[in-house]
């Protein structure tokens, strides 16, 4: 690309004509569709790019410049409301020279000697902004940006979000305030939407970010309220009065009347204090449990603010330190179908390895065909990947301009990889809807589903045996002595032609048949986990086999849940946390013969041992522990482990339930509320003392 400073007259107003139309329809898809089709950063890079064209040619700049204007026109289908103060947005920096430069402009600005200026450098968390309007103390109408100046009235949504009070606590508000801030979705709460959503066949979104959009921007508010959004606030609009004389003191205020602030805020000075604070949020982010995008940096002072005033669409007191996206750009290799457990075909893309994030990646999922079409990723193409925290890589975006000729948008298999070759069946809801998933119709006769399920079956979690892995999965399954995970009890009486033919040292193969006989006696959870039903995860085991006690009684009841008698539905449907997805998959499970015979000869291999009932006399009985932050002298599953032996109940999230929360070192949000609510805290050395261990 031409520098802007080589750019000749015509070829400026021709790029800028481009980028003003590229730009907006970004925003449209970002703003109104909450689906956007480029990363952030490239993003940005194309705003960039557009602001050095104008910074050449001023006047050239369009009447509909990306510059001028913020967001996208909001959608017709929420009544419009007009902010009384417009919301707008922030300059990004990039470097630390930009973030010594806004300090300069500021201090020239102001002409201030050269005495450091106070600033506060608050986490940029990356939800949707909302106001939301008090008057007299009581909620009256909430709004989202929109373009700035008109946002869409969502109030009947964000009555619905738990952090967000309806009516301000304590005394000292202005009669009408409008509070801002980032309503959001936490890591956890995001992998659960989309993990319900997949299960029930619906569209899966990208990002919590765009989740949260998405469930706040719902005509129903019985859907947002469903949904366990969040919200932080850090700004304000429309003031009946001044309420504070720096942003430190108001973040204190907001704090008071019943808002969450972001607990990693910090007041600092000079641009040593802005860039400590900025490695600090860095060294933060991947803990938080939440996204943050950079750092939000702000004059302290507010009279100061008053001065600087903004120049067209951002302040002058305030800047984005953006962090750097932990992207890379690559070559799509490959596009393989894998066959899950449950026969779903999951397209996996296969990378030339790059490294994003101090990590080699050579694998992104692309979900489903409808991703696919979504990106239209093609075999050859390059690609934007992205990684975030744990989550499984993904592709943001195709580069379409290095695109090679010829390449062929991929065409989702009808029929099924795996040797059965079956034809690919598109599921479909229970109302008879078609869902993104497809699957092969091969079930248990389909050796890659078998595959899927042995290596369940084998899992740390499940029957954890050690040195089943793939390898030899396929190797044993392949010379037909593996077909259904009771075979793995019998794999001794091939210990001759184990040693024979597979040349496998004597050493490992004792191991690996001790390992076996090790897990002959099993807890019943995980032999409930381990059949690997549909929804029927490791939680859920943990509470059938509480529930039902013995091997005998669960396999008798879901006898009976199958043949759907009333009684048996409703024992199960009393249990905690469960609900109709598990008791379908269990009576679709045992409704069929094959998985019933599978399990007969399962057990017939095994001692299927009692569940252990809680303890009712213990220190924690009965209680619900939250654990967070990083726990030392155990893992979390440890902890959980113990916890639930020990009669309590574990939950991931701090409500008005909690009634223990354990935190170890960078206990983040958790640890506010808990504090907030009143919650009883202990150190993981406290917890340890209380349970006796
Ligand atoms: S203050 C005049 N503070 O970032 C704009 N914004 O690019 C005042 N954001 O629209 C915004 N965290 O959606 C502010 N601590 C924070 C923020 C924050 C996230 C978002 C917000 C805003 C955008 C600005």
């Amino acid at each position: 690309m031409k520098p802007a400073a080589d750019l000749t007259e015509a070829e400026a107003l021709d790029e800028l004509t481009r980028l003003a139309d590229e730009i907006a329809a970004h925003d449209i898809r970002y703003h109104q569709q909450d689906d956007p089709t480029i990363s952030d950063a490239d993003y940005d890079a194309l705003k960039r790019r557009n602001g050095e064209i104008e910074a050449r040619f001023p006047h050239l700049i369009r009447e509909n410049s990306p510059t001028l204007r913020v967001g996208a026109a909001r959608s017709e289908q929420f009544a419009p409301v007009e902010h009384g103060v417009p919301m707008l947005s922030l300059d990004n920096a990039f470097s630390d020279e930009d973030t010594a430069e806004f300090d300069a402009r500021v201090r020239r600005f102001l002409k201030l000697s050269e005495d450091p200026v106070a600033y506060t450098a608050e986490p940029k968390i990356d939800g949707l902004s909302c106001s939301i309007r008090y008057e007299r103390g009581q909620l009256v109408r909430a709004a989202t940006r929109g373009d700035g100046r008109v946002g869409e009235d969502v109030t009947a949504n964000v009555r619905t979000l738990g952090e967000i009070p309806k009516a301000l606590k304590g005394a000292g508000w202005p009669e009408v305030i409008e509070v801002r801030g980032e309503v959001y979705l936490g890591h956890e709460e995001f992998a659960a939407l989309n993990e319900a959503a997949a299960a029930a066949g619906q569209k899966t979104y990208a990002n919590p970010r765009n989740a949260a959009a998405g469930s706040l921007r719902q005509i129903d508010p019985k859907i947002t309220a469903a949904r366990p959004l969040r919200f932080f606030a850090y700004a304000w609009g429309e003031l009946s009065g001044p309420f504070a004389e720096t942003q430190w003191q108001a973040l204190a205020k907001l704090k008071a009347w019943g808002f969450q602030i972001t607990p990693q805020s910090r007041r600092v000075e000079g641009v040593g204090g802005l860039l400590d604070a900025y490695r600090e949020m860095e060294a933060l982010r991947p803990h938080l449990g939440y996204d943050i995008d950079g750092v939000v940096y702000k004059v302290d002072r507010l009279d100061w603010q008053g001065r600087l005033g903004f120049v067209s669409r951002a302040p002058r007191w305030g800047i984005a330190r953006k962090f750097p996206a932990q992207q890379a750009r690559t070559v799509l290799e490959a596009i393989d179908i894998q066959v899950g457990r449950t026969g779903a075909l999951t397209p996996v893309a296969r990378l030339q390895p790059v490294t994003v994030g101090g990590v080699v990646v050579t694998n992104a999922t692309l979900h489903n065909a409808d991703e696919i079409a979504r990106l239209d990723a093609r075999v050859g193409d390059t690609v934007i990947i992205q990684r975030a925290g744990d989550v499984i890589p993904q592709i943001v975006s195709v580069v379409l301009d290095e695109r090679r000729k010829g390449a062929e948008p991929f065409d989702f298999p009808h029929i099924c990889p795996c040797p059965l070759h079956t034809e690919v069946v598109r599921e479909t809801t229970h109302s008879g809807a078609e869902t993104v998933v497809r699957r092969c119709s091969g079930e248990f006769a389909c050796p890659f589903q078998k595959l899927a399920h042995l290596r369940h079956f084998v899992s740390r979690r499940a029957f954890d045996i050690e040195g089943l892995g793939e390898k030899q999965l396929v190797a044993f399954s392949e010379r037909g002595w593996l077909n259904a995970p009771a075979d793995i009890f019998r794999l001794h009486e091939k210990r001759a032609e184990l040693l024979e033919t597979e040349r496998y040292g004597e050493t490992s193969v004792r191991n690996l048949l001790d390992n076996i006989e090790a897990r002959r006696a099993i807890a019943l959870d995980r032999f409930i986990y381990g059949l690997g039903i549909r929804h029927i995860g490791e939680t859920t085991a943990v509470v059938m086999a509480r529930g039902y006690g013995t091997v005998e009684a669960f396999l008798a009841a879901m006898d009976k849940v199958a043949a759907r008698d009333a009684d048996a539905i409703e024992e199960l449907d009393a249990m905690d946390q469960i609900g109709g997805a598990v008791i379908e998959a269990a009576a679709g499970f045992f409704a069929e013969d094959h998985n019933r015979a599978m399990v007969a000869d399962l057990k017939g291999e095994l001692t299927v041992q009692d569940a252990e009932q809680p303890k009712a006399d213990t220190a924690v009985a009965g209680k619900t522990v939250v654990f967070t932050g990083a726990l030392e002298r155990l893992t979390r599953d440890e902890a959980k482990a113990q916890a639930e032996r020990l009669g309590a109940k574990v939950s991931g999230s701090v409500s008005k339930k909690t009634d223990i929360v354990v935190a170890g070192p960078g206990a983040g949000s958790k640890l506010k509320t808990a504090a907030e609510l009143g919650i009883q805290v202990l150190t993981e050395d406290e917890w340890l003392a209380l349970v006796g261990a």
